[in-house]
């Protein structure tokens, strides 16, 4: 049994919480109702309280909330938060970190996962800044239960019907279960404050994203990469205490907060920013899809059509990992080395023999073939291979699996005690 807080903000779908909280009560979980003041608008407080048997949070004023700091006690105390409906208003608060209310203020005081079902106009949906609020809370592992499609309340037909009540809370379970995995896989301590993280003060390099090869001034070749699993990694390790630089190439999805972003285009580009930094890092971290192949010869000009077809030379980019292997200070075990092989069949085996040949510490394999695992998708499942040990990190949000390689980079970097972190 979970203790779940229920959000429920100002939208019409605002009664189908309450068929939300019943469900997770079926499911046997302890659930609290956070209401928005515009969520009692729609549906009165005591239904929830009725439903729950639990005082229903609507304000951070009411006299008695601030006794023992409420927000803080539940933001404490939760397994998970759910919020059903979620507006496009609270969408935006959450993605910029304004706590102007009590749903919004736990939000940001707690550390449980968080599943968000979004319920909005179509347009409102569609709207670059609300697709960027939900990118954004993607990256920071918030899961997210599609809006469905129908008839919707302003009488229009389309996206941003809130999801039935079922599907919010089978996704709810679904959470609550990958979330024992891996706090069961993961060692103990290490996901805490980061108080106690061998990487407090060490210097960690993460690349993240794809790279683009250019064709000609307006075409390149890509790749699928969003940038979330590097970007979660460095958010991870920053919140451990490490002094982290992020070298990205272009994302849509924003960096975290950490001490550096550097921003590069191509394969090239993310060698020599690789390179350069990596003399100083403890841990260098390739999350980054980087293009294995790059145009021969890009072209200066726009390249004009023909009636033929057109063939693309393409030659081979620098593989930075293979070349921090070799890199001569590797005699030290420093900087530890972490690389990513995305497969898409007999991950593990691939991943083994990549890890020898490019002489790193650590692989982590995915295998890019599930939907709900590897690109551009919020969640990721992995194998972590050592030379001595293997890790299955069942599917969960990137945030979980940032956290659970950075917990076998740290026994890594205690297993080798003599490691002085650098000035
Ligand atoms: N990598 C790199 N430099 C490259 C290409 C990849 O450092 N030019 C890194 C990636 O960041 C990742 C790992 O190497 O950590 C992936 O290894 P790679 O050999 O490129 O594997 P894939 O591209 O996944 O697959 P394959 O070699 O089978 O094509």
């Amino acid at each position: 049994m979970a203790f779940i807080a229920v959000g429920v903000t100002g939208g019409i779908g605002a009664y189908k919480a309450v068929e939300v909280c019943r469900g997770l009560q079926k499911q046997g979980h302890d659930v609290v109702a956070v209401m928005t003041r515009a969520a009692t608008r729609f549906v009165g407080p005591v239904t929830f309280e009725a439903i729950t048997r639990r005082p229903v949070i609507t304000s951070q004023w009411k006299p008695g909330m601030n006794a023992d700091i409420e927000h803080i006690a539940i933001a404490d105390g939760i397994a998970l938060l759910v919020v059903a409906p979620c507006t496009a208003n609270v969408l935006g608060k959450f993605a910029n970190g304004i706590a102007d209310d009590f749903l919004s203020s736990l939000y940001l005081a707690t550390r449980a996962p968080v599943l968000i079902a979004p319920a909005m106009n179509s347009n409102m949906l569609a709207h670059p800044a609300v697709q960027r609020n939900v990118e954004t809370l993607q990256a920071r592992g918030v899961q997210f239960v599609e809006p469905g499609e129908g008839y919707l309340a302003c009488g229009w037909i389309g996206r941003g019907r809130l999801a039935e009540p079922a599907d919010v809370v089978a996704a709810a379970v679904r959470m609550l279960g990958t979330d024992a995995g891996i706090n069961a896989a993961s060692d103990a301590g290490a996901v805490d404050s980061g108080q106690g993280s061998v990487l407090r003060g060490r210097r960690v390099l993460v690349t993240a994203g794809p790279t683009l090869e250019d064709i000609d001034p307006v075409r390149f070749l890509g790749n699928r990469s969003s940038g979330r699993m590097g970007f979660a990694i460095a958010a991870e390790a920053t919140r451990r205490g490490a002094k982290v630089t992020l070298i990205a190439g272009p994302t849509r999805v924003e960096p975290p907060v950490v001490d550096e972003v550097v921003r590069v285009r191509s394969a090239r580009d993310m060698h020599a920013a690789v390179l350069q930094s990596a003399i100083r890092a403890d841990v260098v971290v390739m999350a980054a899809a980087v293009a294995d192949y790059t145009p021969a010869a890009p072209a200066g000009e726009k390249v004009a059509k023909t009636d033929g077809p057109l063939t693309l030379r393409l030659e081979r980019t620098p593989d930075i990992l293979a070349d921090l292997g070799k890199m001569t200070s590797r005699a030290t075990g420093v900087p530890l080395l972490v690389g990513f092989a995305a497969e898409t069949g007999n991950a593990t085996a691939k991943a083994r023999e990549k890890r020898t040949r490019k002489g790193i510490d650590l692989i982590v394999a995915n295998d890019v073939s599930r939907a709900d695992a590897g690109f551009d998708v919020p969640t990721n499942a992995v194998t972590i291979i050592g030379s001595d040990e293997e890790q299955d990190v069942p599917v969960q949000s990137k945030e979980r699996v940032a956290a659970a390689i950075l917990d076998r980079v740290e026994r890594l970097i205690r297993s080798r005690a003599a490691t002085p972190a650098r000035a």
